[in-house]
């Protein structure tokens, strides 16, 4: 007998299936595809997998509870998957969809389970393939009577975190695992959209690709060590086998999306959560595919950037220092919206956990989740930005910060994450923001009244008397 199900063999299925047997896991491993199975199987030399040709047989090779992932894609798939199997499972079995869910299709599938008995986990998995093989960081959702069962497996499969302890932890009722995994991917969209805006000030500078990745390598070394700017130094360094010279200038400059970054910028809207950057890091990648519209809009102004009024060192000093400053205020709008969402689906979401599972295996995995987890362990949950640290290392941040933001958009490049961030930045340590005028205006032509700063109540001035 085995003791996990996997259904759903592309390629992160067929990994997690390798690092749950190399840990020792007999798995029963099942693709709606036969072939598939059949290939998967045969291309694996050990015994720890057994192939199962139909959902019943999956349940009928596994041991009590049963636990069974699946790895199918977001959407209408699981919903199927679920209802081909869950007739075969018994109150007790722990079924998880490890896949990119919507939250709310999670809550929605929880609910529906319950009254079977059966447990329902809406798992967040990062790591890429690479992580699904060698030890991915795992944020599971659901009932915590789930969790005593996932606990082990879930453990020995994941990365380590900066002390050594597993990167998989419980974070929360219902859909928390998804919605932390969404919140990781928006931080994730906005540290990426932030590297592409360093990149494109080095470029407008003209350094080379190979001068840039240096640059990156160096910031890796130091405050910002992150496996994001990791792979970007490599990136830029890879050859086109096709044209001989950098990949990275062959690539067409559209990037795309499948959804999670706009699933975190629509809850922040929903929840009223100011994560300003979230937004615009997904929006950003939807105007580089206004490829042709831009085509012809920048045929209009030939040659307008400018060389940013910087020098070659001081842009690599100034930028490195303001990636450090706006990384932290990506994380902080991340931390801000797990805060406000945690109170409003009534989760029991440990915050400083979620720091600690996204220090290794993930793809946003960075040093400072390191002093951001102790921020959140001391009460810093309004926003990891008021902690007295980290404060510091913002104000430190601030002029350098300013003075590379100025320059670049003075030479017109777009830096949509940068000015996000100091936004974000700006406004969240500003007493008081010009809305007063937003009111009075709302007031004047909607009667929809305004509070004052000098009495308690509502009101509302009949704006033609004046
Ligand atoms: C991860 C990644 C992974 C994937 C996302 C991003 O944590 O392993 O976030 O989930 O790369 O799907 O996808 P898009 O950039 O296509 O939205």
């Amino acid at each position: 007998m085995a003791s996990v199900g996997l259904v759903g063999l592309g390629v992160m299925g067929r990994n997690l299936a390798l690092n749950l047997s190399r840990r020792g896991y007999k798995v029963v491993v099942y693709n709606r595809t036969k072939e598939v199975t059949d290939r998967f199987i045969s291309g694996y030399g050990g015994s720890g997998l057994t192939p199962a040709y139909s959902p019943d047989e999956v349940a009928r090779k596994l041991d009590a509870p049963r636990i069974i992932l699946l790895m199918v894609t977001a959407g209408k798939a699981v919903d199927d998957v679920i209802r081909s199997i869950s007739p075969y499972l018994s109150s007790g079995d722990v079924l998880s969809d490890l896949g990119n869910s919507h939250f709310r299709d999670t809550q929605r599938r929880e609910f529906s389970l319950d009254p079977s008995g059966i447990h329902y986990c809406g798992v967040g998995v990062s790591g890429g393939e690479e992580g699904a093989l060698r030890g991915p960081s795992i944020m599971v959702g659901g009932p915590s009577k789930a969790w005593e069962i996932l606990k082990k497996p879930m453990s020995d499969i994941s990365a380590r975190a900066f002390d050594g302890t597993p990167c998989a932890s419980w974070v929360g009722e219902d859909g928390a695992g998804h919605y932390v995994k969404m919140v990781h991917n928006a931080i994730e969209y906005v540290v990426m959209e932030l590297i592409g805006e360093c990149y494109g000030v080095f470029k407008a500078l003209d350094f080379s690709n190979g001068e840039i990745s240096d640059i990156f390598q160096l910031w890796n070394e130091g405050r910002s060590k992150s496996y994001l700017l990791e792979i970007s130094a490599k990136v830029l360094r890879r050859k086109d086998e096709l044209s001989g010279g950098d990949l990275v200038d062959k690539i067409l400059d559209s990037a795309e999306q499948k959804g999670t970054g706009k699933w975190a910028a629509e809850s922040c809207l929903e929840l009223g959560v100011p994560a300003f950057s979230f937004a615009v890091a997904a929006l950003d990648r939807s105007m580089s595919s206004f490829k042709l519209v831009r085509e012809k809009a920048s045929s209009l102004e030939p040659n307008r950037v400018n060389k940013p009024n910087l020098g070659r060192r001081e842009a690599q000093e100034a930028l490195g220092t303001a990636f450090s400053g706006a990384q932290l205020c990506a994380y902080a709008q991340g931390f801000s919206l797990l805060e406000a969402a945690r109170n409003e689906y009534g989760w029991h979401t440990d915050l400083a956990e979620v720091a600690r599972i996204w220090q290794g295996g993930c793809i946003i995995r960075a040093d400072l989740l390191k002093q951001i987890r102790e921020a959140l362990l001391s009460g810093a949950h309004d926003s990891i930005l008021l902690d007295p640290d980290i404060h510091r290392e913002i104000v430190k941040c601030d002029k350098a910060w300013r003075n590379v933001v100025s320059r670049a958009l003075e030479a017109r490049i777009p830096l949509p994450g940068f000015t996000s961030t100091l936004a974000y930045r700006d406004s969240l340590f500003t007493e008081r923001l010009p809305a007063n005028l937003i009111q009075a205006l709302r007031d004047y032509f909607g009667a929809h009244t305004y509070r004052r700063v000098d009495r308690e109540g509502v009101f509302h001035t009949d704006w033609s008397g004046g």
